[in-house]
């Protein structure tokens, strides 16, 4: 029972990235920012601010994407401390791994899969709703009950409706699944393609829009008030709206906060960083500065340029435009958060099954299925097929914002979780080499911690349960199957290890 905390060697961790396996240098801080940019602005800027906007703070929703992107920039000095001791694939779980334990590592392992597939499934929404304002302006139209998800939800409560499901987001579900599987080169071009197109949109929304907007429309300013705070489904402060659920300012950020989720996953290319120690702080702090600013504008123009009970739940910003007499900038946008949204899905899409890989190769999880490489395309089929076959079905089925609460209490867990392990590998190994140090320990973690668990407390409280239930599964399956077969844990037994697996998958190129 005692292996259970078992912990992962620092030095054993840089060993493993000596070997053949390692994946080529090639990507500097430049590159690794714009794969941030890439991984981050897609479907919380486009599609959930205009829901936020109307429902839940209003124009102080500004505000709240502040409060998020300085919980981001907490835990982004926590994850840039971590990767530059580390700089290997596997992210947050195999943080967990060195300073928290084995069973901690699961935890955070399989809530990082929540994390991914869910929000795969909440961007896969967000893409649809853009999507199908496209085919729109080409008068096209998808019959009635193929066009949303069949559930919705309403004040707490999920209720089918006479929609069967959300075709078109299962759709690219199965589209981006069978890329993956084939393997995808994503070549440098292709990314610098996709930010550009991103970064483009959202600079003509505020340069294009700073003309449109009325003063008077940011007033009242925060109409739901400035907090929004529950803790476990409680009310502790603030205004709640008809089901009970938090709204205001700090709940805004609990819902936005959605829109930052990505620039860990530059962390998970510390393996391929010319000088990781270096390149990957900035590239992790540098994308998140750059969306904070450009979201930050863009919700004071939508705010500006609608009143923000008017702005539209589904496609809101480029719906914006439609309001203030600007059909073709609504098309533009459209488009544009289309291609952009999908590159967000590329990414997160691939980063579940590279989880599940990181576990395997660990013996946490049967590595025969989650570990096994396609002969042709060696591209880990099985895992990214699973994950592909849950995602579309959460996506056809779950409405967007019942699917971004979840991913959002998962991903805010993984950080609090994150900063802690700085705080403990602090005093675990003090002396380990940190070419990059989070400043002023332990502060910084402490208020990183303290920042998302005030978020995950303003959601709605089912999360908390939905999150738990997770956990709990997740638990099951590592004491029935993890805790025997982990590689450490039969080491540490004295086991001869004789079926550990290589793996060599074809990783993106850049
Ligand atoms: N931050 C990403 C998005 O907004 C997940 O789509």
């Amino acid at each position: 029972m005692k292996h259970i905390f078992a912990k992962k060697q620092l030095k054993t961790l840089l060993a493993e990235m000596q070997d053949d396996n390692r994946l080529r240098r090639a990507l500097g801080p430049v590159t690794l920012t714009s794969l941030g940019v890439g991984a981050i602005i897609g479907a919380g800027i486009f599609v959930a601010t205009g829901a936020a906007a109307k429902g839940v703070a209003g124009p102080a929703l500004m505000v709240s994407y502040a409060l998020a992107g300085i919980t981001c920039i907490f835990a982004a000095l926590c994850y840039a401390e971590f990767a530059s001791m580390a700089p290997v694939a596997g992210s947050a779980y195999t943080y967990a791994y060195t300073t928290m334990g084995e069973v901690f590592a699961w935890i955070i392992g399989w809530d990082l899969v929540l994390e991914y597939a869910v929000g795969s499934a909440t961007v896969a929404n967000g893409w649809s709703g853009y999507f199908q304002s496209v085919l729109a302006k080409f008068g096209v139209a998808l019959p009635e009950y193929l066009q949303k998800a069949h559930y919705v939800y309403d004040n707490g409560h999920f209720t089918a409706t006479s929609s069967w499901l959300n075709l078109p987001a299962i759709l690219v579900v199965i589209a981006v699944t069978l890329i993956l599987v084939k393997g995808i080169r994503e070549s440098a071009r292709f990314n610098a393609a996709m930010v550009f197109i991103k970064v483009a949109a959202v600079l003509f929304v505020i340069m294009v829009g700073a003309f449109f907007i009325h003063p008077a429309n940011y007033t009242p300013f925060a109409p739901y008030g400035w907090s929004g705070l529950s803790f476990f489904g409680l009310h502790v402060a603030g205004q709640t709206n008809a089901g009970g659920d938090p709204v205001g300012m700090i709940a805004g950020a609990a819902i936005i906060f959605f829109a930052y989720i990505g620039f860990d996953s530059v962390s998970t290319h510390a393996e391929e960083a010319v000088n990781p120690r270096r390149d990957i702080p900035i590239g992790i702090i540098a994308s998140l500065l750059i969306c904070t600013v450009l979201y930050i504008a863009v919700v004071a123009v939508l705010t500006g340029m609608v009143p923000y009970a008017q702005l539209s739940k589904d496609a809101g910003v480029a719906d914006a435009f439609r309001q203030a007499g600007l059909p073709w900038a609504e098309f533009v946008i459209a488009a544009a958060g289309v291609a952009g949204i999908t590159s967000v899905l590329l990414v997160m899409m691939l980063s579940g099954p590279r989880v599940f890989l990181a576990m395997a190769r660990d013996g946490l999880i049967p590595s025969k299925f989650f570990a096994d490489v396609h002969p042709v395309f060696r591209t880990p089929w099985k895992s990214t097929m699973a994950i592909g076959l849950f995602v579309s079905v959460l996506a056809g089925l779950l409405p967007i914002d019942a699917l971004l609460h979840l991913t959002n209490i998962g991903t805010l867990f993984a950080f609090t979780i994150v900063c802690g392990a700085v705080l403990i590998m602090r005093k675990l190994d003090p002396h380990a080499e940190r070419p990059f140090r989070c400043p002023m320990v332990p502060a910084v973690p402490v208020l990183g911690i303290a920042a998302c668990l005030l978020l995950m407390g303003s959601l709605p409280a089912a999360n908390w349960w939905r999150l738990i239930v997770w956990l709990a599964l997740g638990l099951v399956i590592y004491f029935s199957y993890g805790r025997k077969n982990s590689f450490l844990g039969r080491e540490l037994r004295g086991e001869k290890i004789a079926d550990r697996p290589v793996i060599h998958v074809q990783e993106p190129a850049h």
